[in-house]
């Protein structure tokens, strides 16, 4: 039986969605000094997990690192000066080796296809660490957050409003494919010329009805939401249209003030998957009482776990866990 992939949000059932983000918030009730009591403790005992980065990380690596020595496991941290892919060797080659000595393969690479390339001729499951157009574990802990502090359970999140103000990058397209499984309503503030491209709203679109609405005025997007987020305006590999960015996103920065004067809910919170660069977001919301950023940088952990558990341990059976 061929392994399965986390790849994008996409290959998520609703039910399965909320579960890994039910499941995500269930391993953190227990924290970290206490997971070695967990069921789960010894799950990964004497396996491999091949981490394989083509792009830096601290979030994402420490946290599947993490994950793995949490369920017992041996993390095999492979950067892109580390090992042949893409320099000798090519990717179908790596994964055939790499697949046939280890039980999963976590990769950050470039393009989409790249992922899907690995994911091919894997006999291990394959998780998407971020690739140009997605970011899933991101997006499970992004939820797995907002769970924390609007609901008990992601099925519980129907109905809230997220506006995202800034690029159309990876995280959001996997935010607006998940909040259509999940019922959250999207917003999304884009320049013009940066908007979500029309295979992604296409794939949005398959994975189920709800509101998205686009609109180039941060103002517009902001009002009545319950929640504002925003990544950097300059993704890894576009550093070269730096100065180009800087320009088009002006007046794109998330403020107090734009919310205000935009009418988002008096108790609106702030998300950011970092890493945070000043000219997207004021210091005053980042660092300000609204502010989620922390809390959403640890569930990175519980959802590395939860992932781990679905595809790895459970080998793509997505159940409620034990605690
Ligand atoms: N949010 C996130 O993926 O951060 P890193 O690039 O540091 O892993
Ligand atoms: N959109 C950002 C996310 C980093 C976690 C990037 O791709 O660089």
């Amino acid at each position: 039986k061929p392994p399965r992939h986390l790849l994008s949000i996409s290959n998520l059932t609703p039910t399965e969605l909320s579960t890994l983000v039910n499941n995500a918030t269930r391993h953190r009730s227990l924290g970290i000094n206490n997971f070695p009591l967990s069921p789960l403790a010894n799950a990964l005992s004497h396996k491999n997990i091949a981490l394989i980065f083509s792009k830096r990380s601290s979030r994402t690596r420490v946290s599947t690192e993490s994950a793995v020595v949490a369920l017992g496991g041996h993390p095999m941290f492979l950067g892109s000066g580390d090992i042949q892919l893409n320099v000798n060797e090519s990717l179908y080659d790596t994964s055939r080796v790499i697949s046939s000595m280890t039980s999963g393969m976590v990769a950050r690479v470039g393009p989409h296809s790249d992922i899907v390339g690995l994911a091919k001729d894997s006999t291990v499951p394959v998780i998407n660490a971020l690739c140009d157009t997605h970011h899933p574990m991101q997006i499970i802990a992004d939820f797995a957050t907002l769970t924390q502090s609007y609901a008990t359970t992601a099925e519980g999140l129907k109905g809230l409003k997220i506006a995202w103000v800034g690029d159309a990058n990876n995280v959001l397209f996997d935010m607006c494919i998940g909040a259509r499984k999940l019922g959250i309503e999207m917003a999304v503030a884009t320049p013009s010329g940066y908007e979500l491209p029309a295979a992604i709203k296409a794939e949005i679109d398959q994975a189920g009805e709800g509101k998205l609405s686009e609109t180039t005025s941060p103002l517009e997007a902001v009002k009545d939401a319950d929640v504002i987020v925003t990544d950097t305006w300059v993704s890894m590999g576009q550093e070269e249209e730096s100065q180009k960015r800087m320009k088009a996103f002006a007046g794109y920065q998330v403020t107090e003030e734009m919310a205000r004067k935009g009418g988002a809910k008096k108790d609106w919170r702030f998300m950011h998957c970092m890493p945070r660069h000043p000219e997207e977001v004021s210091d005053e919301v980042f660092y300000g009482g609204r502010s989620l950023v922390f809390p959403e940088a640890e569930n990175r952990l519980w959802s590395a776990i939860s992932v781990l558990e679905g595809f790895v341990v459970n080998g793509g059976d997505i159940k409620k866990t034990i605690v």
